[in-house]
């Protein structure tokens, strides 16, 4: 009885939190705290399926024998991909089996880092960065075009279950900001990508929604066609000949 009241009164608190305005910036799709319900308690069997069997054994035997537990990230990974894009609790218990720990080791890291997601994901998550570099060349107009084009908030599913947007930190590709990653979930761990589609603009950001919509994979890396990579956009301004071979140092060979 105290139990379900407790969990009563934690549904409550969560409501609460969910109405509050959105806060300017919320990494992952959770809060760090588990309330059972009906697809994620830890009463619903998870285990991975034998293919994943094969790699979770894979990842361990990089470790030594007395390390399982170094693994947890890769195998959360591995769980997460092999679940749709999120980690229910169950899984989560799954992997603190097969790494022999308790699982609070296993919730800790999940529950620390943003890559991990403990709520459903959209088939296609949108990560837009929006650290400072990505924030200044546009980032807040990237999130407000596809939340508004896919008709969701930050960290919503749509109704058809193929998109969600997040939030992350800088994830390295400054040069070429703003970026977004999509983490594509739509053929299991199997299929998994997690590919950066950078130097974007609003309307760009749409096309690409509706290429992964039709079932296309659009081109990955810098959408502006005037940049090769990260290179100066117009083409290069340095380097522009042949690298000069060294002088010759060895006096007798010259
Ligand atoms: S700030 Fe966005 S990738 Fe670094």
């Amino acid at each position: 009885m105290l139990g379900r009241l407790a969990a009563q009164r934690l549904l409550e608190i969560r409501q609460v939190f969910r109405q509050l305005p959105q806060a300017s910036r919320s990494f992952s799709t959770a809060l760090n705290y588990h309330i059972d319900g009906p697809d994620n308690s830890p009463d619903l069997p998870w285990e991975f399926t034998e293919a994943n069997k094969e790699k979770a054994k894979e990842i361990i035997s990089h470790y030594p024998s007395n390390y399982k537990q170094s693994a947890v990230i890769p195998l959360l990974d591995l769980a997460q991909q092999q679940n749709g894009g999120w980690l229910p609790v169950s899984a989560m218990n799954h992997v603190a089996k097969v790494i022999e720990v308790a699982p609070i080791r296993v919730y800790e890291v999940a529950t620390f880092y943003s890559m991990f997601n403990r709520t459903k994901v959209g088939k296609y998550h949108l990560l837009v960065c929006g650290t400072t570099p990505c924030m200044i060349r546009g980032s807040r107009e990237i999130e407000d075009s596809l939340l508004k084009h896919l008709g969701v908030k930050r960290n919503e599913v749509t109704k058809d279950g193929l998109f969600s947007v997040g939030e992350m930190e800088c994830m390295g590709s400054c040069v070429n900001a703003p970026m977004i990653t999509v983490a594509d979930y739509s053929n299991g761990s199997e299929g998994y990508t997690y590919d950066y589609y950078e130097d974007l603009t609003p309307k760009r950001v749409v096309e690409i929604v509706e290429a992964f919509r039709r079932g296309e994979k659009p081109p990955r890396g810098t959408q502006n066609s005037q940049r090769i990579n990260s290179g100066p956009e117009g083409g290069n301004t340095s380097l522009l000949g042949e690298p000069k071979p060294p002088p010759c140092r060895d006096l007798d060979a010259c």
